[in-house]
């Protein structure tokens, strides 16, 4: 039976979850619409809204086929509530309510705790769109203009399926958690975003390629949590936003690596052996390797404080009531139940970074944040072969857990990127060769010139290895001027 997964595009809000017959919940959304396109108008990528860019929509929730590719201008694009078809009999499979039923309404007892939870995550995805939205005008080419459109469309459907919940499940307070949710502005004074990374500014492409690559991982990883929820239409919905994400994720980390293979190119057919040799490859219109390592030193601490504090009760809490679970918790060997393990924490303790067990409940956030840097080590390795097949002697590498953090065990210790715990002053001295410096930033910041010619691509960055959805090379994935 397909209807089950088709998406019924004849109502204004395309959907899998029977909007048509679901009265209150479609006017609901409805009243929210207006609002979120007056949202994009102004916050959305700026100077592209009336451009046709070549996109992908979902026609179907199959994983087989779900993308349909075509010109759409971006306020035109089919936001949708879709979902991962339900699964006859699924259970609640961690916590006290294991082997329950799966949650089809909300537990009167976890009504605050889950909207908290999906008010958090809405919060995220309208804010990347708006740190990201003055990217286009800089954009090293029309295919990385293009993925960088997709991306931003597809945070607003995130944003659509946390206000489906919202609205669904919560009634007025989720009404008004909805319209919070489009009133908030990353970065600003009064009414900013709920966490800090979504704050900070992504002022330039290899900072989107760093954010795609670390943040959107991050958001990945409370997805999986999330995705093996006991309240079933969430883990419906964010095992659907999980497709999407795996595209966020393949557009950071390739942007990073096409960028690194650019330099290493550059820097041999120069001749330039010494990689830290920063002026002479400068000079040749590329991002030195160093300056790299600092980026990704810096998103990656940023993107490890959204993991919230090590030891935290919320997450056992959020664990305990069913509601968040670990990373593949059904692929784990154990009672689910957790309440006699233990899991090592990194801390600080007598003036050194150690290892020490607690209590595998609170120490949840630890386990999600450990299985996301093994990600995270993943991407860094690609990047190291490309170096490496290029034959530049250089490694990058993550830094350690401790280095810059805000949040957590190591947010009062200066820690070098190695893990060594230094004074506070020999940490300032040595900032700028730890993160990107405001000389890196106005260096990067001259070589963000436009490539809009179909096929050409900037200086620093190489071409992509194929074309989205196989197109030829020089395929003009955004018209500009319609
Ligand atoms: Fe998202
Ligand atoms: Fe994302």
């Amino acid at each position: 039976m397909t209807g089950i997964l088709a998406v019924d595009y004849t109502t204004r809000i395309p959907n899998n979850v029977g909007l048509a017959e679901d009265r209150t919940v479609l006017r609901a959304l409805e009243g929210w619409h207006p609002g979120y396109l007056d949202w994009w108008q102004d916050m959305g990528p700026e100077g592209f809204q009336d451009s046709l860019v070549y996109l992908r929509t979902a026609v179907s929730v199959d994983p087989k086929g779900w993308a349909k590719f075509d010109y759409v201008k971006m306020p035109e694009y089919r936001w949708g509530i879709l979902l991962a078809p339900q699964e006859e009999g699924r259970l609640v499979n961690f916590g006290e309510h294991k082997g329950e039923p799966a949650w089809q309404e909300v537990p009167g007892e976890y009504r605050a705790m889950l909207r908290r939870l999906i008010v958090i995550q809405g919060d995220t995805e309208p804010a990347s769109v708006e740190q990201q939205r003055h990217l286009g005008k800089t954009a090293p080419s029309l295919y990385d203009m293009r993925n960088l459109f997709q991306v931003n469309v597809e945070e607003g459907r995130h944003l659509w399926a946390m206000v489906y919940l919202l609205q669904k499940y919560f009634g007025r307070d989720g009404r008004e958690e909805a319209n919070e949710l489009l009133r908030r502005r990353s970065g600003s004074e009064d009414a900013p975003r709920m966490l800090g990374a979504f704050n900070e500014a992504t002022p330039d492409w290899l900072s989107f390629f760093m954010f795609t690559c670390f943040t959107d991982r991050d958001g990945k990883m409370q997805l999986e949590s999330l995705a093996q929820s006991g309240f079933d239409p969430l883990s419906r919905t964010c095992r659907f936003m999980l497709t999407e994400e795996a595209h966020h994720m393949f557009v950071g980390e390739t942007g990073v690596g096409r960028t690194v293979q650019r330099t290493c190119e550059a820097m041999v057919a120069a001749g330039i052996d010494d990689p830290t040799d920063i002026h002479r490859v400068r000079a040749l219109g590329v991002v030195d390797l160093p300056t790299i390592q600092k980026k990704i030193n810096l998103h990656y601490a940023l993107s490890l404080d959204l993991f919230g504090s090590e030891v935290s009760t919320n997450a056992a809490n959020f664990y305990n009531a069913g509601l968040k679970g670990r990373f593949h918790e059904t692929r784990i060997d154990d009672d689910h139940r957790l309440t006699a393990d233990t899991y090592p924490v990194a801390k600080f303790v007598d003036g050194a970074i150690r290892l020490v067990d607690e209590p595998a409940l609170t120490a949840l956030n630890m386990r999600l944040r450990d299985a996301y840097t093994t990600d995270c080590a993943k991407s860094v390795e690609r990047w190291n072969k490309v170096i490496e097949k290029a034959g530049v002697t250089f490694r990058l590498a993550l830094p350690h857990v401790a280095f810059h953090r805000q949040i957590g065990e190591f947010r009062n210790v200066r820690a070098t990127p190695t893990g060594e715990v230094v004074s506070q002053a020999a940490w300032e001295a040595m900032r700028d060769d730890l993160l990107p410096s405001a000389a890196d930033g106005d260096f990067i910041a001259a070589l963000m010139q436009p490539v809009t010619e179909p096929g050409r691509y900037a200086s620093w960055i190489a071409p992509p290895k194929l074309g989205i959805d196989n197109k030829p090379g020089d395929y003009e994935y955004v018209k500009i001027e319609v």
